[in-house]
């Protein structure tokens, strides 16, 4: 029997873990035939997977979900029904909170649960009551089944390896809300890599919060790092680039560093945080590395690839963050040169040490340093994509452009990447001679397959 026809809206915020998590309650719900729209007024099922990282995140997800209890009464005056769910950090940090303040919702779940939806829709259904399941059930935690019997789609495509964070830097909510490091055993990424490249995966970007703490169990029993996850990974016939995000300064082991030299899988790209340049404000924040620690792990690392291209995250007016403060993160941003990077004011979250101290620095300084800063790596980041220009970079094509006859792919480099070529290419990794640069892209000419 076909399943009825129902529709999923589901809206995503933060991170790529979240994306990914999206991605795949997207795919356990089609069985049970939900097919997504992009209107939430069309939607049986809506799905806020929320982050918890930026300011006042509880705040803008109570008012979204005012919003939704309220395209769910006018569903039910057409005489339909509308399921209101809640994932993702917020729904872990919140809990049953939610549905004390937003009645009107029906699920509730943390992240990495997405495997149990089908489950909790089906409990949901029997009683009609409010379900909040936000336990980390810590040996399913990636849900093998659902992750197992999943395809996916595209040319490029994320896999979660390790969850959580042990790390406690004082200004972030991660470690209360994904809890404990927690890497997957090496077999069972295999097996879904291997299963990946035979639906037509080319590119996987291995996922975790702190990706390169990554430990997990081999065959033999044994603990193997993320070096040795790539390793295996590239063996695969059909995956022919693999990228991991994000990563910490602290767990760059030499091994993974000398990857980046010895395996041509391995992309040149690295999205190492470092969030600040001043090593007061770097022990404030509890990060276990001053400055001159991650210049020199940056140096080693282009000893080893001398193009890599570097991105970073930074917070501006982190508690007690003076000028001088602020002056040594622009000298190590002007040091190092990025590709890319993310820079955020700094935001207290309840809960984490640095949002009771002291010394918290005024929104309007925060938007001068932001902006300062961000004047600073957008510079970069253009001259880094100035200098492609004249290169021949290889592409890996991923999908159709917007206009006739284009295709998209991106660069070693994550560069996103436009030039004319034959569809049938796409999947394929070809030569493109570089001729232009946008905002946050390149442009070029096919030259020829690769
Ligand atoms: N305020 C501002 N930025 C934050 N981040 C994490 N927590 C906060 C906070 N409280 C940023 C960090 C991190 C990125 C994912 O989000 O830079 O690396
Ligand atoms: Fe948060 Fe720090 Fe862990 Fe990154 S390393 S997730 S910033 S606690």
């Amino acid at each position: 029997m076909e399943p009825v026809s129902k529709k999923v809206f589901v809206k995503t915020y933060g991170c790529q873990m979240n994306a990914y998590d999206s991605e795949r309650m997207r795919d356990v719900l089609a069985p049970l035939g939900y097919a997504e729209t992009a209107r939430a007024e069309d939607a049986d099922l809506v799905i806020l997977n929320t982050c918890h990282i930026r300011e006042k995140a509880a705040e803008k997800v109570y008012s979204e979900l005012g919003k939704m209890r309220r395209l769910k009464r006018l569903r039910s005056e057409q005489g339909g029904g509308m399921l209101i769910a809640v994932a993702g950090c917020v729904a872990q940090a919140e809990g049953e909170e939610i549905v004390r303040r937003a009645p009107a919702v029906d699920l509730v779940f943390g992240p990495q649960t997405y495997h149990r939806l089908p489950e909790l829709l089906a409990r949901h259904q029997a009683d009609g009551k409010s379900l909040v399941e936000t336990e980390f059930p810590a040996e399913d935690k990636f849900g093998g089944l659902a992750e197992k019997a999943l395809p996916r789609k595209g040319v490029a495509a994320f896999l979660t390896v390790q969850e959580g964070c042990d790390k406690f830097c004082s200004f972030c909510v991660v470690p209360y809300t994904r809890g404990a490091e927690f890497s997957r055993p090496v077999a069972q990424i295999v097996a879904e890599a291997q299963k990946m490249a035979i639906q037509g995966i080319r590119e996987i970007t291995l996922l975790g919060q702190n990706v390169n703490a990554y430990s997990g169990l081999n065959e033999r029993g044994q603990k193997a790092g993320l070096a040795g996850l790539v390793a295996e990974l590239s063996l695969i016939e059909g995956i022919e680039r693999l990228r991991y995000t994000t990563s910490h300064p602290r767990d760059m082991t030499e091994d993974l560093i000398a990857a980046h030299a010895e395996n041509a899988k391995l992309m040149p790209y690295l999205h190492l945080p470092v969030q600040s340049g001043s090593d007061a404000i770097l022990k404030a924040m509890n990060r276990g590395h001053t400055a001159e620690h991650y210049l020199r792990l940056i140096e080693k690392i282009r000893s080893f690839r001398n193009d890599i291209a570097m991105s970073g995250d930074f917070i501006v007016g982190f508690p007690g963050e003076t000028e001088k403060d602020f002056e040594a993160t622009l000298a190590l941003v002007r040091d190092v040169s990025y590709a890319s990077a993310f820079s955020f004011k700094y935001s207290p979250r309840p809960g984490t040490p640095a949002a009771e101290r002291e010394g918290q620095v005024s929104e309007t300084e925060k938007a001068a340093r932001l902006a300062e800063l961000q004047a600073l790596i957008n510079a970069q980041q253009a001259a880094f994509n100035r200098g492609m220009i004249s290169r021949n970079l290889l592409v890996l094509l991923e999908k159709t452009g917007r206009h006739a006859g284009q295709l998209v792919g991106r660069s070693p480099y994550l560069q996103p990447v436009h030039l004319e070529a034959p569809a049938g290419l796409i999947g394929t990794t070809v030569d493109a001679h570089i001729t232009g640069v946008g905002s946050n892209s390149l442009s070029g000419h096919y030259v020829q397959a690769h």
